[in-house]
């Protein structure tokens, strides 16, 4: 499939927009500075804190697991069988202890926190794919 450009300048803080890659739903984020503050907190929580396994290219294998820390982008299917897991930006910290925001896979329960990094104790083996992208400016990103 030919690669997809994507505008994020519109993209308001704690939004989630989708786009399609590859037949694929592709997710980018936009996370606030409390978000990215959140996410070393959890790492004892996490399956695979530090991304050892290798769910997305070397340029994202950083805390954020992103080019920028801002934008957070990944394969939106969940790593267990393939469903869609929902974003939940306020109330995923009423089912996890302690995490203010992630995603939660409807399926069988898989959950992730906002950095596409899966907890402890549910299906999903690895963390969400981030797919290859490039930025090419401040607002737009090529996906692929
Ligand atoms: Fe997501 Fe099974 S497909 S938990």
């Amino acid at each position: 499939g030919a690669p997809v450009e994507v505008n994020i300048s519109k993209v308001e803080p704690g939004q989630l927009i989708r786009v399609e890659w590859r037949g694929k739903p592709v997710w980018v984020v936009r996370r606030t500075q409390e978000i990215l503050d959140g996410l070393p907190t959890i790492d004892a929580q996490l399956r695979d804190p530090d991304s050892v396994e290798p769910q997305q290219p070397v340029y994202a294998q950083n805390p954020g697991r992103s080019i920028k820390a801002e934008y957070f982008i990944a394969v939106g299917l969940c790593t267990h069988l393939g469903c869609s897991p929902t974003y939940l930006p306020d109330t995923f910290g009423e089912q996890v202890e302690g995490v203010a925001s992630g995603f939660f896979c409807p399926c069988h329960g898989s959950k992730f926190d906002m950095a596409g990094r899966v907890f402890q104790g549910v299906p999903a083996p690895l963390n969400l794919v981030i797919p290859p992208h490039q930025y090419i400016d401040d607002g737009t990103v090529i996906i692929g």
